[in-house]
């Protein structure tokens, strides 16, 4: 990302705009994203209040309450989904929706009804409405990519004493009981306080299953005919209209598209519903995509976009460009993008307001820091897809780069009562992390680093990965502007420590990488990553024609990717049958899909056995394999290396410690971890 606070003035997403009477003091609007963060009853919780409370204070003009269900706790996907389907729930939304007035900043619901995702029917024995029953899922090979773990949260709703997968093809009454329901729910929301209401007309939930030639396989005056097929859709409109008035501020979330489908929605018919809604009295059109959900990158193909690329055939913003030819009302876009690049889309006219969901995830003050002309200070997003990953196993969201994501109640880190001196020794990602909240909440940190540059082991993972040198980069800004006093190469005994006195002291010196017990993993041209380093940081011939990385995990996808890019024909080999599994699912099954794309060999449940001068032997389902490699990577050799964090116990001093010194967890248990020494030092 440029440096953009010298050079952009960012006028046109800066600027106050409205969606029909509803007035926002700018264009960015925080995305639906059902967060998980509701309590069990699907009543706002303390986080949850304060996820938004912190997003308003931030300077977004309208935050998008995702997915809250209309039927509670039927047509709804998790306990945790927030409900506004009867008063009981008003309380809570009255708080949350005072909470986020009080900063300047609007807020809406995005209403919605599962259909043939409410997880929550399948669990308690209850049929899913749809509009049809659907065709069995046939998903592809990298959809088998997720962990035990991740395989149990996910067949949780179907492994209950109570649970039972079935369907029911809603009739005319369970039609007119859905369209009660949102109408119901629209009027309790402007009873919470809230400024409007999106409905969730994509993303394969009931109204979209509806609209859909995919799903919708009726032949009864719901069926068929897009007309047909957009009925519900309308009536719903008409009858919130009915009930509102024609001042509500009401809109939709469509997909202007559908994926990796043959018989899926198409721009043209979809632009046909749009006018229909429109019609029906509509103020805006937000425009999404989705995807088959057979195909394992549908996600990041459809509503979680992997990449920008302006005016590029398909996207997001192309369709909103040319919806925005066609209609009167604004159009609201998104997709990964820069504030740069959403100024620049806005500039030309493209959409009236940007969705952000992600970046606004890492650090709701990006509006703010934009208004400020500091926008060198926003925490970038590392897309690791965490947030969105939490949600698909039933977790609440949260963030690998922002610890307080999800947890603004929880891990609330004001300044400091009795500010402190505070030793950090290591400049990695944990100490950087613990420096800089530390220092942030007014206590004195030095930092001692052994190397001679900040950034430990994300000095290496940032040249495979530029994002993570990008996030490097804000760490240390941070840490600099709070006056953190750095001293490199500075190698610590446990004499230094006493002798510095500090009031407190925290170990956060990484991991060690080690080589694995391997016949031929002494050889020479067999690197551990930090072995690799000056090869990282500028191509040159350390590193041979084909390369063979030992531990798939992000690291050893990110290095395949970086030795692919040079030139190298790359292998990649992985003791299980997940790939990356550090990453969120949709982020990972994207990466493994890009790595495949691009011809990296992904050798999956191979279990090494030697290493000799041009291959690598390995074990693949009980029969043996050689992968041919002028040079090895170890990419998975790292372990905790307690050493001094254990020998100044035993000196009698107390050190906090952070990060992999302790526990391999990487950036978010650094930041984890970072939190919780500056919360108990609060
Ligand atoms: C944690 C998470 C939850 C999401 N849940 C919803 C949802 O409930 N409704 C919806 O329409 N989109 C949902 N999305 C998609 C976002 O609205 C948005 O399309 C996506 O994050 C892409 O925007 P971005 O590139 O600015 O992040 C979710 C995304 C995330 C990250
Ligand atoms: S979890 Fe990852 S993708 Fe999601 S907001 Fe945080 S950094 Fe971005």
């Amino acid at each position: 990302m440029p440096s953009m606070g010298v050079t952009m003035s960012f006028e046109h997403l800066l600027a106050p705009g409205h969606i029909g009477t509803l007035k926002l003091r700018n264009r960015i609007i925080m995305a639906p994203m059902g967060d998980c963060l509701s309590n069990v009853d699907g009543t706002v919780s303390d986080n949850q209040a304060a996820y938004f409370e912190a997003r308003a204070r931030g300077g977004a003009g309208l935050l998008l309450v995702g997915s809250v269900s209309v039927s509670y706790p039927y047509g709804s996907f998790d306990e945790r989904q927030t409900a506004a389907s009867d008063d009981i729930y008003l309380p809570g939304l009255i708080d949350l929706t005072t909470r986020v007035h009080r900063h300047g900043a609007r807020i809406a619901a995005q209403i919605t009804h599962n259909g043939q995702m409410s997880l929550l029917d399948t669990a308690n024995g209850r049929p899913m409405l749809v509009p049809a029953p659907p065709k069995a899922p046939k998903p592809d090979h990298i959809s088998t990519m997720v962990t035990e773990g991740e395989v149990a949260a996910m067949m949780w709703a179907y492994t209950q004493p109570t649970s039972q997968l079935s369907y029911q093809a809603a009739t005319e009454s369970d039609l007119a009981w859905v369209v009660e329901r949102f109408v119901d729910t629209s009027e309790r929301c402007q009873r919470a306080g809230f400024d409007g209401v999106e409905l969730h007309a994509g993303h394969g939930y009931l109204i979209d299953e509806f609209l859909t030639p995919s799903m919708n396989t009726r032949t009864d005056g719901w069926g068929g005919a897009v007309e047909n097929r957009a009925r519900l859709l309308v009536d719903i409109l008409r009858a919130i209209r009915a009930r509102l008035g024609p001042e509500f501020p009401l809109w939709i979330r469509i997909n202007a598209v559908e994926h990796h489908k043959t018989d899926g929605e198409t721009f043209e018919e979809q632009l046909r519903v749009i006018e229909l809604a429109i019609e029906a009295g509509i103020d805006a059109v937000h425009l999404t995509a989705y995807a088959s959900t057979d195909v394992a990158t549908g996600p990041t193909d459809g509503y979680a976009p992997h990449r920008y690329v302006k005016d590029a055939v398909g996207s997001l913003t192309e369709y909103a460009r040319i919806l925005r030819s066609r209609v009167a009302v604004p159009v609201i876009t998104f997709g990964r993008m820069e504030p740069d690049e959403a100024e620049e889309v806005l500039a030309e006219g493209k959409a009236d307001f940007i969705v952000m969901g992600r970046k606004l995830l890492a650090d709701p003050d990006l509006p703010n820091k934009l208004i400020a002309g500091r926008s060198d200070d926003i925490r970038p997003c590392i897309y690791q897809y965490r947030c969105i990953g939490n949600i698909f196993v039933r977790d609440s969201v949260h963030c690998v780069g922002n610890a307080q994501t999800g947890r603004e109640h929880d891990l609330a880190v004001g300044p400091a009562a009795s500010p402190r001196s505070v030793l950090v020794i290591g400049g990695g990602p944990a100490g950087l992390e613990t420096a800089r909240v530390l220092s942030q909440a007014g206590h004195a940190v030095t930092l001692w680093e052994a190397g001679t540059r900040l950034g430990g082991m994300l000095v290496h993972a940032g040249a495979a990965d530029p994002l993570l040198e990008r996030y490097l980069g804000w760490l240390i800004r941070q840490a600099e502007q709070n006056g953190v006093s750095f001293t490199l190469a500075k190698s610590v005994t446990v004499d230094d420590v006493r002798a510095a006195a500090f009031d407190e002291v925290v170990v956060a010196t990484g991991a060690t990488w080690g080589r694995p017990p391997l016949p031929g993993a002494e050889l020479a041209h067999v690197f551990t990553v930090p072995e690799l380093g000056a090869w990282l940081r500028d191509d040159g011939d350390q590193v041979g024609a084909r390369v063979a990385v030992i531990g798939g995990g992000k690291a050893g996808l990110s290095l395949a990717d970086l030795c692919h890019k040079r030139g190298r024909t790359v292998s990649v080999i992985e003791p299980t049958h997940v790939f990356a599994p550090e990453l969120g699912i949709p982020g990972r099954f994207r990466l493994v899909a890009d790595a495949e794309a691009n011809g990296i060999d992904l050798v999956a449940r191979a279990t090494v056995t030697g290493i000799g001068e041009a291959t690598v032997q390995v074990r693949v389902d009980e029969s043996d394999r050689s992968i041919a490699a002028d040079t090895v990577i170890i990419a998975s050799g790292a372990s905790p290396a307690p050493g001094l964090a254990d020998a100044l116990r035993a000196a009698g001093i107390h050190a906090h410690v952070a990060g992999d010194c302790h526990q391999l967890a990487r950036i978010e248990g650094a930041n984890l971890d970072a939190a919780a020494i500056a919360l108990s030092l609060s």
